[in-house]
């Protein structure tokens, strides 16, 4: 493979490291307070479309590395709940290395990540459920994906990405390192949002080892809403990678801001970023807003902002057509 003349031999060579990061864009229209740098890191730019690219990978890098999975053995693959995204990334690298993938998905993951799930050759079992797993109950993803990986466990292995350690390094090998280098350690504020927590506890790791002043902001959704992958605190008991002590601050936004943000960043910044990533935005200018006000952004010397944040934005808006449809009904006119 060359990076840079971006030839490669296979597709899961693009998977992201430090030396071949997602890109970062500035925000400049909607730049929410003068004198701060904002960046959105576009996570749909990785092979299979979204953030989970990462934990995937790594999830099943360490099966393989460990035997549980081998290309030799390829009659055995995995079983896994998921409210899509995982799923996808681990179908398509599963098909690659020519394993079987059978996912578990809650009934209103959107009709689009269900083709696209059964498109890239999973198995699909579509169970009345929360919308990302719930834990605990028998009958939701995770009780139905633990029975596949109990009942037919020469068939299937369950990764579980809600506590797999194997998702946090995941961002502590690429996301941190490639945020750290591509701001030249000039980072000061990361906005995230709440799904596994993978994300959010594996880059904070690696930015607060290199800078403990760092600010993690996560933003969560209003109780009630209906944006696939992401979690309000209340919903948080189901993962075990969630590590307060490494987040600075929550920020609720109303769920239902985000789909018209979606179209605002679409129309105004030309990112087509979907609505976990337009609600990270919403909350990040809630919260520059409040911080500019109170002087409390990084100034240079000289008065001038210092500040630097990044947005996670998880992944493209095209899965989400139909969310849209409810919530902008005025796009769905023909
Ligand atoms: C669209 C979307 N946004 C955000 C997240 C949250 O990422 P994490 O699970 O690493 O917390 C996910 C996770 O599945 C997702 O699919």
């Amino acid at each position: 493979m060359n990076h840079s003349t971006r030839t490669y031999d296979s597709v899961l060579d693009l998977l992201p490291s430090e030396h071949n990061p997602t890109p970062i864009v500035r925000i400049n229209a909607l730049a929410p307070v003068p004198g701060f740098t904002l960046f959105a890191k576009l996570e749909w730019m990785n092979p299979f479309g979204s953030v989970k690219d990462r934990a995937a990978w790594e999830m099943i890098q360490d099966l393989e590395a460990r035997g549980v999975l081998s290309p030799q053995r390829p009659e055995k693959g995995l079983v896994e709940p998921t409210s899509g995204n995982t799923g996808l990334s681990l179908a398509a690298i599963c098909g690659v290395r020519g394993y079987p993938m059978r996912a578990v998905v809650p009934s209103k993951v959107p009709a689009e990540k269900k083709m696209l799930l059964k498109l890239f050759g999973a198995e699909l079992d579509v169970v009345s459920d929360a919308l990302c797993p719930l834990p605990g109950s028998e009958d939701g993803s995770v009780g139905l994906a633990r029975t596949y990986a109990r009942a037919q466990s020469d068939k299937y292995a369950m990764p579980n990405q809600y506590e797999n350690r194997a998702n946090v390094a995941a961002h502590v090998r690429t996301t941190g390192p490639e945020i750290w280098r591509q701001t030249e350690g000039r980072v000061t504020h990361v906005f995230t949002t709440l799904g596994t927590c993978g994300t959010v506890t594996g880059l904070a790791t690696f930015l607060k080892q290199k800078n403990p002043k760092v600010k993690i902001i996560a933003v969560q959704p209003s109780p009630g809403h209906d944006i696939p992958g992401v979690r309000n605190m209340l919903e948080l008991e189901v993962t075990r990678l969630y590590d307060p002590s490494l987040i600075d601050e929550v920020i609720e936004v109303d769920f239902k801001r985000a789909y018209p943000t979606v179209a605002e960043l679409c129309r105004r910044e030309g990112l087509m970023a979907g609505p976990s990533s337009a609600l990270i935005f919403e909350g990040a200018r809630q919260y520059l807003r409040r911080e500019h006000e109170a002087k409390r952004l990084p100034v240079a010397e000289g008065g001038a902002g210092a500040g630097v944040g990044v947005m996670i934005f998880c992944d493209s808006v095209l899965k989400y057509m139909s969310n849209l449809a409810k919530h902008l009904p005025q796009i769905a006119e023909a």
